[in-house]
Parts: structure tokens; sequence; C-alpha cells
């Protein structure tokens, strides 16, 4: 559990009560019962009103609303402010404002303008911090930390004057040598060797192409700075509160920070999901997704839904609302991908400011709208779901997500621009089709609960990673990669003697060349044992053999003829190689077959396309989560699952009938 302080499913959002007057309070207190709120997130962006003045506090109105929640038996995840500083910080430090790549300086403003590295941030958030900590370590309404606010969501690198000497320190201690740096970097390309270490700079605005290692360790070192900032505050609160749990709140799949690294950090994953609702069925696997990559960060540990919107948000250029049943549909989405709680941006809408038409739990309108009503429904059936609390999402596939290999992959300068997480996406969403349930997994984390690993685009392998798929694959693991992995080491360098050097021998192929796909162009595979022909895109290459056995050969152009898709065996394992991106319809079987080989089965077989099914688990009791996501109504048959609804209170086997968007949850013990 979470916190022992809060044994409910979290239901709550972000409360921002200094933006406004306090006789509203009151009205906010009754609304949040009513709806069954058991959580806000508080203080996210007070700095200025909490210290109005250098060295001056007020946190006068603070405790009334904290001993305000106390009374009406809400919790708080206390934030620590230091998302947003207050404007004399900007005045008093102009050099804690952080800078773009070209030298041009952030003004303040809008919010997060902040250099990572800068000392005056870093002390005086330290500090508001401490205070925060000593004042409320001992309120009642104090359940969890919420520290800052989605780090980097803004500014996600700095590289101003500052940064460049803290980059100086942190590749001394990564190197030591300044030739050990040369080496590494590749710096005879270009005539960019370094006599000292003064000469180094972050990779700003270049005649052209920047250093490839120098851009990946900047990207590095932009983690770990911003990383710094949470641990400061998180060692601070971990002195003060040791027994209340913290977090701060990701953004998904976020490519700056390496939650890998960072959930470490915290005693729970949270984060903030924002799927457009005018995007359809494949927004919907991108929440599930990261959903699912969110879980995976501690180890399957519950996570929490800290943000999603009640209805439209104000960021896309059109705000689209959720149409009714939406809202809850997502929300039970979360959850049953092993969320505990479901938190909104924001309790009230706005009257002001630059999110006043990002919805709120409490719409402009007030009390009787649509939004509020399906905010109250979800607040009370959620009090159904205590049991679901601590229980697990089984999983017995999981995709390598490496942070530092899609930071190598994404720069400037390659065969083509492959973006990681579509690459990833591809096969997620076939075992999403499935109904088979995915972790995501670190390439050196702990593969032994998986009978099948796929690892889309690996890119950059290290050598730790390489020796955990072999190992994996020993053991009897089945094991999947696909073109341009294993390309570069940790210093983006190419591995010589043919591609991917590092898995060659668990592969049993290396390839020669590459042929990268321009936009529209197509393919063919011929697969073996069948006449048919597959199509394919993205990208070609040739490739050799050294152990495996082709499972498909390219069937057009130059290299036709060639393995396409070819599958080793080694040890007790397998291993596949994808030469290429296969249509859909390819891929999805491919999958499919590989699973049944390795017994994996979804929970339910054959059910309609809209539909997603979801099980979390717990020693006493499993729960099938059934999702309708279209808005028509739609029958499931059961199959083998037999339990209670936990929503409508009413035996379930054999048939389902599910209205548009609807939900059950079906508690089978
Ligand atoms: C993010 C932020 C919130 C708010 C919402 C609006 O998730 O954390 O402060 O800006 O977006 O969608
Ligand atoms: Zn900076």
């Amino acid at each position: 559990m979470i916190t022992s302080r809060l044994p409910h499913v979290f239901f709550g959002g972000d409360y921002n009560p200094e933006q406004w007057p306090e006789s509203v309070w009151l009205e906010d207190m009754r609304l949040m019962r009513e709806a069954g709120v058991n959580l806000v997130s508080i203080g996210i962006f007070s700095w200025a009103k909490l210290e109005p003045r250098p060295g001056e506090y007020d946190f006068a109105w603070l405790d009334r609303i904290m001993d305000l929640l106390a009374k009406n038996a809400i919790f708080a995840d206390l934030a620590t402010a230091s998302a947003s500083p207050p404007p004399w910080l900007a005045r008093l430090h102009p050099e804690s404002l952080p800078q773009n790549a070209s030298g041009t300086r952030y003004f303040p403003g809008a919010r997060q303008h902040y250099c990572p590295n800068s000392a005056a941030y870093k002390s005086r958030a330290a500090e508001l911090t401490r205070r925060l900590a000593r004042r409320y370590k001992d309120h009642p309404a104090l359940a969890m930390w919420h520290i800052n606010n989605e780090y980097a969501c803004h500014v996600s690198e700095c590289f101003c004057d500052v940064c460049a000497a803290e980059f100086r320190v942190w590749l001394q201690a990564r190197y030591g040598l300044i030739d050990e740096l040369n080496r590494a970097w590749g710096t005879a390309f270009w005539s960019q060797q370094y006599s000292t270490w003064n000469e180094i700079l972050p990779p700003r605005k270049a005649p052209t192409f920047c250093n490839p290692a120098q851009q990946l360790d900047y990207k590095r070192f932009m983690n770990d700075s911003v990383f710094e900032l949470c641990l400061s505050e998180a060692n601070i609160l971990k002195q003060i509160t040791p027994g209340l749990p913290l977090t701060t709140n990701f953004m998904g799949w976020f490519k700056p920070l390496d939650y890998f690294q960072w959930a470490k950090a915290l005693d729970f994953v949270s984060w903030d999901s924002y799927p457009d609702p005018s995007l359809g069925m494949s927004e919907v696997a991108n929440a599930a997704a990261n959903h699912d990559l969110m879980r995976s960060l501690k180890g399957g540990q519950p996570f929490v839904l800290m943000e999603q919107a009640p209805s439209a948000v104000n960021w896309r250029t059109v705000n689209v609302p959720k149409p009714p049943g939406l809202m809850r549909l997502w929300s039970y989405q979360a959850l049953a991908h092993g969320a505990d709680g479901i938190l909104y941006f924001q309790w009230r809408a706005a009257q002001a400011g630059a999110e006043k038409f990002h919805s709120g739990m409490v719409p402009h309108a007030g009390e009787n709208t649509r939004v509020f009503s399906e905010i109250k429904q979800l607040g009370h059936e959620l009090k159904k779901l205590d049991g679901i609390l601590d229980s697990r999402v089984p999983a017995q596939v999981a995709i390598v997500m490496d942070w530092q290999s899609r930071w190598a992959l994404e720069l400037d300068s390659h065969p083509a621009p492959l973006q990681y997480v579509q690459q990833l996406r591809h096969y997620y969403d076939a075992m999403r089709e499935l109904n088979i349930a995915v972790d995501f997994v670190a390439p050196e984390g702990d593969f032994s609960p998986y009978k099948l690993v796929l690892a889309p685009a690996l890119y950059l392998v290290r050598y730790g990673g390489a020796e955990n798929v072999r190992m994996f694959v020993a053991r009897g693991g089945t094991f999947l990669t696909t073109f341009f992995s294993g390309i570069v080491d940790e210093n983006d360098t190419v591995q010589t003697g043919g591609y991917p050097l590092l898995l060659r021998d668990v592969l049993g192929v290396w390839v020669e060349e590459w042929d990268p796909f321009p936009p529209g162009r197509r393919g063919t595979v011929q697969v073996h044992g069948s006449r048919d022909l597959v199509a394919c895109d993205t990208w070609g290459e040739v490739v050799h053999l050294c152990g495996a056995k082709v499972l498909a050969t390219f069937a057009d152009g130059w290299y036709a003829g060639k393995p396409a898709l070819t599958l080793n065996k080694v040890g007790e394992g397998r291993a596949f190689y994808c030469a290429t991106q296969f249509e859909r319809g390819f891929t999805l079987g491919l999958l499919e077959n590989i699973c049944a080989d390795l017994k994996i089965a979804p929970p339910l077989e054959k059910i309609p396309s809209s539909i997603e099914v979801c099980v979390r688990s717990k020693p006493e009791a499993d729960y099938l989560f059934v999702l309708n996501h279209s808005d028509m109504p739609q029958t499931v048959k059961l199959q083998k699952w037999k339990g209670v609804d936990l929503l409508s209170g009413k035996k379930a086997a054999g048939t389902l009938k599910l209205g548009p968007f609807g939900v059950a949850v079906i508690e089978s013990k």
C-alpha cells in the first residue's frame, strides 16, 4: 500500500486554493466530500504566495487550508512548491534563468524558468522544502509529498555558462583524463580534439551537426542535473519525515528523463496522462503503453494517475472535451493497468491565467454540470474497489525500454530518422491486439519473470545489456530484436566487424548494409512455407547468417532472396531478428505464434477489437477489467471467468453486456 494513512483508491486532483478567495474554500470542502475526494495535491505553484519576498515566509493561508482538509477527512499530497519560482528570484538572480542552445535566455512570466544548475534556485528551493517539511511534518492532513511538478516539461536542457562549467565537472568524473574523453567522443573527427577541459562546451548552436557523443553526454548530464534537484528535495523530506511516501509526477514516454533511474529515488511512481479524445484507438493504446511503462518503473508496484483532464485541456490547438463516459472509462483503464489512484488536473477550473480554459472537476458553471456529476459518480464507485489495492498485473512478456538508447537513436545525421517510441509501439500494439499483458524493462533489468522479451530498435547496447540478453536466452527465454539494433556502444561509437556485434552470437546473423526506405516506399517479403507476399516498410538490409535459420526473405530489390526474418536457437532459448518493419498483420501473426508456442494466453480469447481486458492479481483474488472503448454497446463472452462485477454488484459469468464506454471489474476469488 502506498500509505496506510489512506487505505483506499486515491481520488482527487490538483487543488489551487491560493487562486480563490477563502469564501470559496468552504464550498470546495463540501463539494469534495460530495464527490468522494480523499486526496488533493496542494501548493504546486504556490512559491510566490509562500515566500512573497526573499526569505519572508507566509504559511498562514496554507495552515488554514491544511486544517480545513484535515477537518474534512481529505489528505494532502503536499508539494514542495519549487516548480515555478517567484519573480523576485529572476530579479535578484538573472543567472538563474535558463538559456537555450542559441544563447537566448528565457524570461520569467510563465513557469519552470530556472536553470537546473543554478545555485540560487537550488538553495532557495531547498530552504522552502525544508520549511514546509518542518512545519507540516505532524499535520494530520499530510499523507505524502509531491516534489516539484513535471520536471523538465518545458525546459529539459539549459545551455548557460553555469551548466557548461558543471558539465565539465561531470565529464571529469566520467572520463578522468581529457584523452579518455577525446577517445570516447571520437574527437579526431573534424578536428575536435580538446587540449583542456575548459574548451568543452554544451552542444550549443553550431554551423552543423555537433559531435554526437557530446550531444549524448549532454542529455545524460541534463538528466542527472534535473535528477539532482529532485534528489536534493527528496533527501530533505526523507530526513524530516522518514515515514512519508514521496513522488514526483512523470510524463510517460517523456524523452529527456530516464525514469528507470528516477523511480529508484521515489516511493511510488505517479504520472500525468492526457490522451487526445479526438484521436481514437491509437491514442487509447498509447495511454495503455504509458500506464504499463509507469507500472514497470518500480518493478510492478502500483502507481498513481496523478493528473488527467476531467474533460478538455487548453494546450492543443483545438481542445476537444471528453464525451460522457470517456473520463470514467479512461480512469478505469489506468486502474486496469496497475494504478491505485485517480487524480485530475485540476479541482476547480481557473478563472484567470493560461489554463483558464482547461477543464476542472468543478467546471466554471459550477456543481450542476455534466462533468461534476461524472466526477461524483466515479468518486463513489471507486469506494467499491479497495480490494484491488496492491494487486499486481502479471506479465510474461516485456519490451525493453532504454532512455539512453533512445537519446542516441534520435540524434541527427543518421541513416533515417527512426523514432524509438514508434518502433516500440509497432510491437506493443500487436501484443495489445492479442490482449496479452506487457511490462517494460530496462536492458540491464530483471528478465527472469518473462518468457518473451522484445527489444525493437535497441540502437545502443551496453555490455551489461548484451550479457543480460545472452543469459536470458541461454536459460530458455525467447528474444526478438529488430533492425538498427546493437549498432553503437555507450559512447555512440559504431561496433565494427558486422552489426550488431555484441548480439551476433545470440542472433546468429550479421548485417552488412542498410537500406532505409524513403517515406511512402514499401517492400515485399516472402515468408518461407507460404505463397503469400507480406508488405514491409521503413527499412531493409543485407543480412548474413552465422547460425540462424531463415524464416522469411526480402522479395524485391537488389537484395531479394536475402534474410528478412531469422530464428536462432541458443541453449534452451531462441532469438528472432526482424530486418524490416513488417506489415501490422504479419507482426501480429508472428507474435501470436510465438506466444502460443510459449503458452502465453490472453485472459479472454477472441474478443471484439474495441474491448480491452486486463487482469490484476493478488493472492486472495483476481480482478478482470473489461473496458469497452467504443460508443456502442458490446457483448463479451467471459469464457472461464466467473465472479462478481464490483461496479454493478451483480454476478458475472457467461456473457457480459457493456454499454457505450462501459466497464466491468470482475472479482474472482
Ligand atoms: C501538466 C501540469 C499541470 C497542468 C496540466 C494541464 O500536467 O502538471 O500543472 O499544466 O499539465 O494539462
Ligand atoms: Zn544552466
